[in-house]
């Protein structure tokens, strides 16, 4: 819906109502007024509506009606927006994270798709947008109108605690997952939030923290994602940041809200803010917010709390009464007022929820969409390292397997927060490798080290005893580590990059034991590997794979599938490797982000530093040849695109998928510009022995970078040189081609 205008995408309502029209049960009651006839443009019923307004019930509608409800008139019959947290499932939208999250509040459970982060590593746009259909298909179902998600923030620092739920370091690879889940929710009639808006990148005193971000930063880093949301896939609805950007709060930030996303991007949906994000009433209403959450009597009570305000949550400014004062005094506009109105009511009827609300009751946790969560965590998984084929388990050699670690039996579905789906049911990876081997492979069972936080029932260093004995007498070993919901989690950040308390030891205690051990972690975002990984001959990062997790970690580690995920962020020998390393948590909560575009691979490219795995890198049990790379045409004009071809060739013995990267470097550039820069992608499936030429479109933004002194996008004339391989340093094939003046 609302695709074929990539440039001015809410344009386009009347032609989507259009088609939501023909589906409305019927003609509006005789005498009923415009606003609703479901076979009016939007535009008109918005306009029809706001006039039957007064000044009141509009100033109502910028605050929310509750915890996660806006603001319903009863008198007109304007609906509930009714949301619910995402982006990884539809979560219980009952209060505050720590009341949804306990057992006291009556469960909703639907199903857990693996982590934003996990989908990154699939580098497959279409399953993105699969899933995310999937996810809309549960709001629905479950009576919900908007899922609080994609979380599309840029990775920029390992000890984020929320870098599980967005999809990685890269710009580019992020805007093309935002678009895809953003049309899969939009084309299902309901209404996503972009979020959160902009930069935000570490948890560390998110309420408070002021960030100092170049122009060119943002641009080329942290917006680009949000950008391609809004202008491509014509997002309904972003959700502002908490943080202060460049001196402002993101929820009354002017240059972020009114100059940059409604004005330059043209976006028409509405702006909701972050949970306790506002400061002010005449400043918010005026830089751009439109929504201000959460609202009424569930904000206030929890505004009430010591603990809330101390955390720096602010809220209840856009409530109608200090909406009308501001009106009153001249600090606030009708105007700008009207504009929110518009907004809100403008997306609620391209949703459909005037003409076709949504009511519970529906069917969630389908047989397909766990299959989509299946298949979502098994192409996420990322095969980091694989000596001497030492995977797939050959069940022929494999009589007795040890299955060890913390993660092992337990299944760690997702990370921390507002993001952790609650679902029927969710496969450990011990379950999933009992399942797969059945009678074939005898599989045991030891903790080996409890995971941080969790009670213990022995000793550590029994414990590492008993693993290791099991080892010892095992065919192989697979070793589960990683984080857990506990220790990687909105709200704050990790304090290291080391695996927690006793899982090094762990590794290094059985891979001592058996030279057959497998790694497998679960977790969110890089882990410091350098104590174990010259002594494992196997890798696997699994991230947090869902509810589905376990059966894809075991179909990996059999070879029922085989791995084609690749890292969708660098991972840093070490913390002090990292390109935010010494610009990160910042002092007297103010940070720079002072390696500017150096984010990520474009940073440890320019500073020459050896990560322990690249960005773009994964294995396969199969071998990829790459061939004939011809870019055409040799010289284009400036704003034109270039065609890229090679021939890939699967040169093993069994079928598989390869990502192929394209990474562009402009050879002499005016400005200061990356080595490389990710420009376009394909995940490939290939039979055994199968060729095929795989063609990708360099749109021409991809030759851009953005100008501070010129303040705009810029295309120089000059010599630019395609890179396409399987990595970010796996370069396999160069070509040239120039832009011409
Ligand atoms: C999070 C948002 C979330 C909201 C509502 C906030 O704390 O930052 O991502 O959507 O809460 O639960």
């Amino acid at each position: 819906m609302c695709q074929d205008n990539p440039v001015k995408p809410i344009s386009c309502i009347p032609a989507c109502m259009a088609a939501l029209a023909a589906a409305a049960p019927g003609q509006p009651a005789s005498g009923a007024p415009p606003y609703r006839n479901a076979k009016l443009a939007v535009e008109e019923r918005v306009e029809d509506l706001l006039s039957r307004m007064t000044p009141r019930e509009r100033a109502e509608m910028l605050a929310g009606g509750g915890w996660m409800e806006s603001h319903a008139n009863q008198r007109l019959g304007i609906p509930a927006i009714k949301m619910a947290d995402g982006p990884l499932g539809v979560r219980n939208w009952a209060g505050p994270s720590a009341v949804t999250n306990s057992a006291s509040v009556a469960p909703v459970h639907a199903t857990a798709f693996p982590a934003g982060i996990a989908m990154a590593a699939a580098w497959d746009p279409e399953l993105v947008e699969r899933t995310a259909r999937a996810v809309a298909q549960e709001v629905k179902a479950l009576g919900r109108d908007m899922i609080l998600g994609p979380t599309v923030n840029i990775n920029r620092v390992p000890l984020w605690g929320r870098n599980f739920e967005g999809y990685g370091e890269d710009p580019y690879l992020a805007s093309r997952l935002a678009v895809a889940y953003i049309r899969g929710v939009q084309g299902e009639g309901v209404i996503p939030s972009v979020k959160h808006f902009a930069a935000n990148n570490q948890e560390f005193e998110r309420h408070r923290m002021d960030e100092t971000i170049s122009e060119r930063a943002l641009e080329e880093i942290y917006y680009p994602a949000f950008r391609a949301a809004v202008q491509e896939a014509g997002a309904w609805a972003v959700m502002s940041a908490y943080e202060k950007l460049n001196g402002h709060w993101c929820a009354e930030n002017p240059s972020l809200l009114g100059d940059t996303l409604k004005k330059r991007w043209g976006f028409r949906g509405f702006v909701i803010s972050d949970w306790g994000s506002t400061y002010s009433t005449a400043a918010t209403i005026d830089a751009g917010l439109d929504l201000e959450m959460p609202g009424g009597e569930p904000m206030r009570h929890w505004l009430a709390q010591p603990s809330t305000k101390r955390d720096g949550n602010g809220g209840g400014w856009l409530e109608a009464d200090k909406v009308m004062a501001a009106l009153a005094a001249g600090t606030v506009k009708q105007e700008a007022v009207d504009d929110g109105v518009r907004r809100l009511l403008r997306v609620m009827f391209t949703a459909g929820l005037f003409d076709h609300p949504h009511t519970p009751g529906g069917a969630v946790d389908t047989p397909e969409q766990r299959a989509v969560a299946r298949t979502a965590a098994t192409e996420g998984i990322v095969l980091l390292k694989n000596a001497a084929n030492a995977l797939p388990l050959d069940a022929g050699h494999t009589r007795s397997l040890a299955v060890i670690g913390p993660n092992a039996k337990v299944a760690r579905t997702g990370g921390g927060g507002s993001s952790l789906v609650l679902p029927n049911y969710a496969v450990a990876p011990l379950e999933g490798i009992k399942e797969i081997a059945g009678s074939r492979v005898e599989v045991r069972y030891a903790l080996g080290a409890p995971m941080e936080g969790e009670s213990a029932s022995a000793s550590a260093q029994a414990m590492r005893d008993e693993a290791v004995a099991l080892a010892r007498r095992s065919d192989a070993a697979v070793v589960v580590v990683g984080l857990s919901s506990r220790l990687e989690s909105e709200g704050f950040d990790r304090k290291s990059m080391d695996l927690p308390a006793g899982q090094d030891e762990l590794i290094e205690a059985v891979a001592a034991a058996n030279p057959r051990t497998t790694v497998v972690v679960v977790a969110g975002s890089p882990v410091t590997m350098t104590r174990w990984i010259d002594r494992v001959p196997a890798v696997l990062f699994a991230w947090y794979g869902g509810q589905e997790g376990g059966h894809a970690i075991a179909d990996v580690l059999f070879g029922t599938a085989n791995p084609s995920g690749k890292l969708p962020v660098t991972f840093p020998r070490e913390w002090r490797d990292a390109t935010a390393y010494g610009h990160y948590p910042g002092e007297n909560l103010r940070v720079a982000y002072a390696e500017g575009i150096y984010v990520g691979y474009r940073g440890f490219d320019r500073r020459n530093v050896e990560p322990l795995f690249p960005f773009g890198h994964g294995l396969s049990y199969t071998r990829f040849e790459y061939s004939g790379l011809a870019v055409s045409p040799a010289r284009v004009a400036p704003g034109a695109p270039v065609t890229v071809t090679m021939t890939l060739r699967n040169a093993g013995s069994r079928a598989g998928a390869e990502v192929v990267q394209v990474y562009l470097h402009q050879l002499h550039p005016s400005e200061d510009r990356p080595p490389k820069e990710l420009k376009a992608f394909r995940r490939v499936m290939l039979a055994a022995g199968e060729s095929q030429t795989v063609k990708l479109e360099l749109a021409p933004q991809a030759m851009s970078f953005y100008s501070a002194a010129r303040k705009e996008w810029v295309t120089e004339p000059g010599m630019f040189e395609v890179l396409a391989g399987a990595s970010s340093r796996d370069i396999r094939l160069k070509a040239t081609f120039e832009v011409g003046r």
